[in-house]
Parts: structure tokens; C-alpha cells; sequence
């Protein structure tokens, strides 16, 4: 008797012990945009093998019926250990239906426990106008170089604060990110995404391969992250694009560049990208602005000869004619670890518009080259900046911060970098321009 009673009390103790542990709590919980109008993935991970839900309804709009919808999320399991086993699961499944004058609430449950409730805009890829923006910019947060260690925290801070007030829609990760999502059998990449779960369980969390992510052929960055599939990637979430806002954007890795092993995956990303933005010039009537975002920038000031030197310009021979001849606006980059805003740069000159002042470029005819790798990595304080900038260079800063577009209509966007450190708008430039293509 006394020894069943004790069995039992151990029995008890081991399950409260788990539970507390947390290895039936759904963590790491966020969401991204897919491949379609009118969804949303969600994505997260338990260490136990259980059934496990997404419950969501609309809210705060008119007419939709805001009962919960239940949908059982697809589970994969994940060995992210090196030197030990050490397996999670990894759950997604996607919302569908959304309505993008909505927003939405959702949990993540399972048959033991619960999560909070997150809440997003119903607000996903479009297919047509008219767009939202006639009551305020469409908005997002990009930055690149974040990790969770002491230089990561005043950009986290900022931004967690910023989730609060819910004046943007997404977010995108330009590439290194936790630093590394692999290290100590992947306690970091975990950590990380713990961290950033208020953010990134509320807003759509668009990430990009940096090279941090390439330990055993990336397999973190590629199981972790589900990003919009498409023919050609094939799910790995490497390269691929949507359309916000009047915006058409797209993600490309400039990984497969730098590494002779990928000659086959760089040359399907490539042939990608020209069709890609072949298609998105046809319908540049209704997607009149082009956002390209990577890892490693084609122009850049600060870094070694080598970073902003013969790499940069591997990158300039293989991809500055695309993007030039395909007229896209913007080129934001990250990688160095400062802030730099260039002019619209073709063949490393600087290229007028037909207005430029330090804070305007009235039609544009060249890409504008940002560069926002300034987050918060783990390798130690913000690049130096150099004594003098290059003939293009408007303007640079070395301390930790982050950027934030505003796509306001056709015709105006608003880039803006914000200084976490100074808690302040750090620079601003406003392009304008009164057609499509420049080219
Ligand atoms: C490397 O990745 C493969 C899948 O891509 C996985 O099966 C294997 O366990 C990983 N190995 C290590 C040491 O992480
Ligand atoms: C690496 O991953 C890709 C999928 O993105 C796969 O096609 C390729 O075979 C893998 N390479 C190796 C060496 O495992
Ligand atoms: C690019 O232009 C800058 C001046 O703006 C110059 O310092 C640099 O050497 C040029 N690079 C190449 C490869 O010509
Ligand atoms: C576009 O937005 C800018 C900035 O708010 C505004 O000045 C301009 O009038 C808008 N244009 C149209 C066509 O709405
Ligand atoms: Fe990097």
C-alpha cells in the first residue's frame, strides 16, 4: 500500500515536474506570410510528441463569423543537436480565409496545456488593388545581424516595446539570426525564438539565409523557418517573393554565391529571380514599387576589403544588371555591422535623379542601396566607420538600431532608421517617384 502510494506520488511528481519544465508548452510560436492570398502559417515547437492545435477567430471587424476555428498542425521531428540527440517537434499549419480588413487571435493548444492568445492583421499577400493605404502607410520592420546575446538588447527592448502599439505589419530578418539558430545542439536557436516569440507570434516574420545559418547545409535556418514555397526552392525558404502593399517583394540569398558547392543552387536562384521579376514587371501597373532584401550587400563602406570589396563586387557581376535592368527601387542588405545609406548606385557611380537632396530622390534611375546590419550580433560592438565616405555614401552610423519602411502609396515610400541607443529616428530618406520603371 505505502509503496503504491509512493509510486504514485512519484508518478504525480514526474508529470507535474515535465509540465513545469514545459516540454508539453507549445514555445517558440510565430508566424509567417505563405505563397497565397489570404493565409498565415503558424509554426512551434514542443519537446513531447503530442497532438497539437491552432485556434483562431477574427476580431474587431464587420459581418465575419467569429466562432473558433480549429486546425491540427502538421508535426515534424527535429534532431537539433550536434553532440547530443536531442529531437523537437516542430509544428505548422496554416490559417486560411483570412479576411484582411480582420484581425485575428489565435492559441496553440494540445491535450495538456495551452498557450497565450496572439493576435495579427488579417492583412496578407494581395493579388490586386486597391490597397489599404489610404488611411496610413503600410509598414515593416527590417533589420539583419541579430542574436540574443548583450549587443542584441537595446534593439530587442525597442522592438518589444514597438509590438505593443501594432502600427506595423511584419517583419524581416535579413540574416544572421541568433547566432547562431545551431549552437550548443541548438539551446540558442530555441532561446532565440523564445525571445522574439511577442513579436513574431504577432506579426508575420519573414527570415533570410545569412551565413551564420549554414552548419550542415542549413539545416536549421531550412526546418525551422517555413517560408513561402515556390517551384524552383522547393520549400527551402532560400529565395522567394509576395506582394504587400504596392510593393512586390523579394528575398533572395546571396549565400549560394560564395559557396562552390551551390554552383547548381545559385544558378536555379538566379534563373529564378530574372523570372521572377519578369513577371513582376507585367504587372507593375498594380505592383508599382520593387523591394530586393539579402544577406551579404553589394555596396558597402565599412566592413574589410574583402566584405565590401572583391565579395561585393562577385555580387555586383552576377546580380546589379538584373536588378538594374528590371528598374527595382530599393536593395536592402545587412551583414556589415553598422548602418549605411547609399545613393541609387549603378556600376559604383552614383546615378542622378531627377530631384536628390540628402533626403529626397525624386525618380530615381538606379536601385538605392541600404544597408541595416546593425541589430545587435554576437561578434562583438558595431563596425568603426570609416574617416570618409565614397562618392555615393549619404550616410552611416555605428551604433545598434534598426529600419522601418513606409509604403505609403504608388508614389511615396519612407525609409527610416531607427537608433536604439539614442531611442531616436537616426536617418530618413523619401523616395518618390511618378512611374513604375526607370528603365
Ligand atoms: C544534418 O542535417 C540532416 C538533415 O538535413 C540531419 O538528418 C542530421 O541529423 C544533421 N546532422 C547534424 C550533426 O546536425
Ligand atoms: C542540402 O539541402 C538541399 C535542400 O535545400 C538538398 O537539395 C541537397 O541535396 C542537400 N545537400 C547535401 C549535401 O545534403
Ligand atoms: C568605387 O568607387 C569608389 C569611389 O566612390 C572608389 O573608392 C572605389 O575604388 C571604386 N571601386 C571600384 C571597384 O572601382
Ligand atoms: C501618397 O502619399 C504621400 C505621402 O503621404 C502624399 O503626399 C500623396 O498625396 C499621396 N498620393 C496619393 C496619390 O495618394
Ligand atoms: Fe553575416
Amino acid at each position: 500500500m505505502s509503496n503504491l502510494f509512493f509510486l504514485f506520488q512519484f508518478i504525480l511528481f514526474l508529470n507535474l515536474t515535465l509540465v513545469n519544465a514545459g516540454i508539453y508548452k507549445p514555445e517558440q510560436i510565430r508566424i509567417s506570410w505563405t505563397e497565397n492570398k489570404g493565409e498565415m502559417r503558424v509554426t512551434w515547437v514542443s519537446y513531447i510528441s503530442v497532438d497539437s492545435f491552432v485556434v483562431y477567430r477574427p476580431v474587431l471587424c464587420l459581418g465575419e463569423d467569429t466562432t473558433w476555428k480549429t486546425i491540427q498542425g502538421t508535426s515534424q521531428t527535429f534532431n537539433e543537436g550536434e553532440i547530443v540527440v536531442k529531437f523537437q517537434y516542430i509544428y505548422t499549419a496554416v490559417m486560411n480565409n483570412l479576411n484582411s480588413e480582420c484581425s485575428y487571435e489565435y492559441y496553440i493548444r494540445n491535450s495538456i496545456t495551452e498557450s497565450e492568445i496572439y493576435m495579427f492583421s488579417g492583412r496578407t499577400p494581395e493579388t490586386s488593388p486597391p490597397y489599404l493605404e489610404t488611411k496610413r502607410p503600410l509598414s515593416m520592420i527590417v533589420f539583419g545581424d541579430l542574436g540574443i546575446g548583450t549587443n542584441a538588447m537595446a534593439v530587442k527592448d525597442i522592438l518589444l516595446q514597438e509590438a505593443k502599439l501594432r502600427n506595423f505589419l511584419g517583419i524581416i530578418h535579413m540574416g544572421d539570426i541568433a547566432y547562431n539558430l545551431d549552437q550548443d545542439d541548438g539551446t540558442t536557436g530555441d532561446g532565440f525564438l523564445n525571445i522574439i516569440q511577442p513579436l513574431a507570434a504577432n506579426y508575420a516574420y519573414m527570415a533570410i539565409i545569412g551565413n551564420h545559418e549554414g552548419y550542415n547545409n542549413s539545416t536549421h535556418f531550412r526546418t525551422r523557418f517555413k517560408m513561402p514555397v515556390n517551384q524552383d526552392n522547393q520549400g527551402s525558404g532560400y529565395f522567394y517573393s509576395f506582394n504587400i502593399g504596392p510593393v512586390h517583394w523579394i528575398v533572395i540569398s546571396t549565400e549560394v554565391y560564395i559557396d562552390n558547392t551551390k554552383k547548381a543552387s545559385a544558378e536555379i536562384q538566379t534563373n529564378w529571380l530574372k523570372k521572377d521579376l519578369e513577371a513582376a514587371n507585367k504587372n507593375r501597373e498594380n505592383f508599382p514599387w520593387i523591394f530586393v532584401l539579402t544577406h551579404h550587400p553589394l555596396y558597402c563602406s565599412t566592413h574589410s576589403a574583402v566584405t565590401c570589396g572583391s565579395e561585393a563586387e562577385l555580387y555586383q557581376s552576377i546580380l546589379e544588371d538584373i536588378l538594374y535592368e528590371n528598374s527595382i527601387d530599393i536593395m536592402l542588405q545587412a551583414h556589415v555591422h553598422s548602418y549605411e545609406r547609399d545613393k541609387p548606385i549603378y556600376k559604383n557611380l552614383t546615378v542622378k535623379s531627377d530631384y536628390d537632396d540628402k533626403h529626397t530622390h525624386i525618380n530615381a534611375k538606379a536601385p538605392l542601396y541600404i544597408l541595416s546590419g546593425n541589430a545587435g550580433n554576437r561578434e562583438g560592438h558595431n563596425e568603426p566607420l570609416p574617416p570618409t565616405y565614397k562618392d555615393w555614401g549619404v550616410y552611416m552610423a555605428d551604433d545598434f538600431g534598426f529600419g522601418k519602411l513606409f509604403v505609403y502609396n504608388e508614389t511615396h515610400v519612407l525609409w527610416t532608421q531607427y537608433s536604439a541607443t539614442l531611442m531616436k529616428v537616426d536617418d530618413y530618406v523619401w523616395l518618390i517617384k511618378d512611374q513604375p520603371r526607370y528603365n
